[in-house]
């Protein structure tokens, strides 16, 4: 009797022990530490997730990238997020790409070139906003998705070194920054991350991994609710800007009545996201920097210099958006933007000129929320996919 007993419970028990041994890398990517540009611990072929023969196969590309690697066809897949004018997001190697079928497989697309990767093209970039606040760095901002192989309309989902197989999404992504430390030559790597994509939009945040709270400033459980919950901001299409600020409220956590609540995101077979029982409050943000966009990428490879290719690129992404939103409020944002001078601070024309184009159209009192909302319900669509995606994959 007791065998008969115990061996269902002993079965699921060798069952689940098996399928861990299936599922999981010895160690997972988070706890895998590198130093830039020598990754020691990257094991030849040049790459640091060499778990070959767990459910998703072998990491797509290599991390240890140079010059033979960069280009069009890199599929290099160490990120780097220092500054407005010199950051990466993920996106797919092939065109017309859905990142939910692809976040496992996703290369580095930079604003620069010279560290091996791929670089974003000329205009697809129409505005950003990187903020650095005593924790981390992060930016936000809009982007002709098309231009880095992510097919028109997708709603997009989320990468972070987690994923459900604790093997990251890309598998074997790095991140690097230097801008935890006084010293622009030293690269340190961010443990904790984490970047949206889809919409024409995107947000990424690199969290300083000697703040004890990076996992939860960089909280990789909310996927399905996008930008505005996660790096909440007021990044606006058609200004670039670099800026000071304070921390967000980690992901997930906010005050209603002076009480703290988490919130829990709802499980997928309760369907679509409708509404949320909050507004993520967007941290206070100083000393911006303005810039023409021209002026950001002018170290990109044929990014255009001269300021009526740059404005043009930018009018045409703006009708892009106005899909999703309002095309009036972004020409106008854009040309205020670009006509601004290089330098301002936060209380200057810039923001104030665009806050106010925004609100003459009537089509919302808050125009950071009209197009944070615009992501987060976006990508809250998409990430059901890829949530079916994970569940697959480890069943
Ligand atoms: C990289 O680091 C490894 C391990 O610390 C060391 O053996 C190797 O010599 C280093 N390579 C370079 C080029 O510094
Ligand atoms: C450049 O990087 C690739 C991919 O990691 C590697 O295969 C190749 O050997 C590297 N080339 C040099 C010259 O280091």
């Amino acid at each position: 009797m007791s065998p008969l007993g115990l061996s269902p419970l002993l079965a699921l028990a060798a069952l689940s022990l098996v399928s861990a041994q299936d599922s999981f890398p010895k160690t997972p990517l988070a706890n895998k530490h590198f130093t830039y540009p020598n990754l020691s611990y990257a094991i030849q072929p040049y790459r640091v997730d060499t778990d070959d023969n767990l459910l998703r196969g072998p990491q797509l590309g290599y991390n240890q990238c140079n010059s033979t690697t960069e280009g069009k066809n890199s599929l290099c897949q160490t990120s780097f997020l220092n500054s407005l004018d010199d950051f990466c997001v993920w996106a797919p190697s092939q065109p017309n790409s859905a990142v939910a079928d692809q976040e496992g497989h996703m290369v580095a697309w930079c604003t620069k070139p010279g560290r091996g990767t791929r670089v974003i093209p000329a205009g697809a970039l129409t505005g950003v906003q990187f903020i650095k606040t005593p924790a981390y760095v992060s930016v936000v901002g809009f982007i002709d998705q098309t231009k880095i192989n992510i097919a028109a309309g997708d709603s997009g989902g989320e990468m972070d070194p987690h994923g459900a197989d604790l093997r990251g999404n890309p598998l074997g992504g790095l991140v690097f920054s230097n801008a935890f430390g006084g010293d622009k030559n030293t690269f340190t790597q961010a443990i904790e991350w984490h970047n949206f994509m889809g919409s024409n939009s995107f947000c990424f945040k690199a969290c300083d991994p000697a703040n004890k709270d990076a996992a939860h400033f960089c909280e990789h459980v909310f996927d399905r609710i996008g930008c505005a919950y996660n790096v909440p901001s007021n990044a606006q299409n058609g200004v670039f800007e670099s800026c000071l600020g304070d921390n967000q409220d980690f992901p997930g956590v906010y005050t209603v009545n002076g009480q703290v609540m988490t919130y829990t995101q709802p499980p997928e077979d309760q369907g679509a996201i409708q509404t949320m029982p909050y507004t993520a409050r967007v941290p206070a943000s100083s000393s911006c920097v303005a810039f023409k966009s021209a002026d950001v990428f002018n170290g990109g490879v044929g990014v255009p210099v001269a300021s009526p290719s740059a404005s043009s690129a930018v009018s045409s992404a703006s009708s892009t958006i106005s899909s999703s939103g309002s095309a009036t409020p972004s020409v106008t944002r854009s040309s205020s933007a670009s006509g601004s001078a290089s330098i301002s601070t936060a209380s200057s024309s810039p923001r104030t000129t665009a806050s106010a184009a925004s609100s003459t159209t009537g089509t919302s009192g808050n125009p950071q929320s009209t197009s944070n909302d615009a992501v987060t319900l976006a990508i809250s669509g998409a990430s059901i996919l890829g949530i079916v995606f994970s569940a697959l994959f480890l069943s």
